[in-house]
């Protein structure tokens, strides 16, 4: 991957031509299949019990995944943590991952920003989901985002507004879509934030109910 210093400061990596879809590690620790893995301290597979009914996709880990190896453990997490109690789920009952399991970034200051993941890097990166989905068969995904979205229905570019609240179909899964718990908490004004969070909430409860969960 090359690293570029852009006018403005910031230390960027160039996304293209790192990509490499013939490989097939047997490990995630040792996948090199797109760049991302240089410049994250470690990959991030996803955590929960073999026997979850409800998959629960996010987009990448952030900063503090990255440091911790395990996936929503920051801010994120936290709010995600109070939707899935306020579901009546508890967060055994579900399996937490990731689309992309390495931490994109980039250099603002001294701190590490996220940076959306490209579609190529998403796309390389199926080849864990994939293996997490037949591993742990779940009746139920909730895609947390548009990019968890697309991974998981692999349907290209969809709306996630016009997504919010409709169940698809993978096979015999249910696929839920809602808004990712960042969208929550970044959103500016106060109001949007609570119908952002409650949209979660719904979400999680419309899964719980599909799988036929109760809280454990
Ligand atoms: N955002 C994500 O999508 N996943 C995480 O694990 C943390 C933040």
């Amino acid at each position: 991957m090359r690293r570029e210093l852009r006018q403005d400061g910031v230390l960027s990596d160039s996304d293209e031509g790192d990509i490499q879809p013939e490989q097939r590690p047997r490990s995630l620790q040792a996948c090199r299949r797109c760049g991302l893995w240089r410049n994250a301290t470690q990959p991030v597979p996803g955590v929960g019990g073999r026997r979850a009914t409800i998959m629960l996709v996010g987009e990448q880990p952030g900063d503090k995944e990255d440091l911790a190896g395990e996936p929503f453990v920051g801010p994120a997490g936290a709010l995600l943590d109070k939707a899935i109690a306020q579901a009546g789920l508890s967060r055994d009952a579900v399996y937490l991952t990731n689309a992309v399991k390495h931490f994109k970034w980039e250099l603002r200051g001294k701190r590490r920003m996220h940076k959306s993941p490209a579609q190529v890097e998403i796309a390389a990166c199926s080849y864990w989901l994939e293996k997490e989905l037949a591993s742990i068969k779940p009746q139920v995904i909730v895609a947390l985002g548009a990019t968890a979205l697309g991974a998981v229905l692999q349907g290209g570019k969809r709306s996630l507004r016009e997504s919010l609240g409709k169940v698809f179909k993978r096979g015999d899964t249910s696929v839920i879509a809602s808004y990712h718990p960042s969208y929550a908490l970044r959103t500016p004004d106060p109001q949007s934030r609570r119908a952002a969070f409650e949209t979660i909430v719904d979400a999680l409860s419309k899964a719980r109910r599909l799988a036929g969960e109760g809280k454990q």
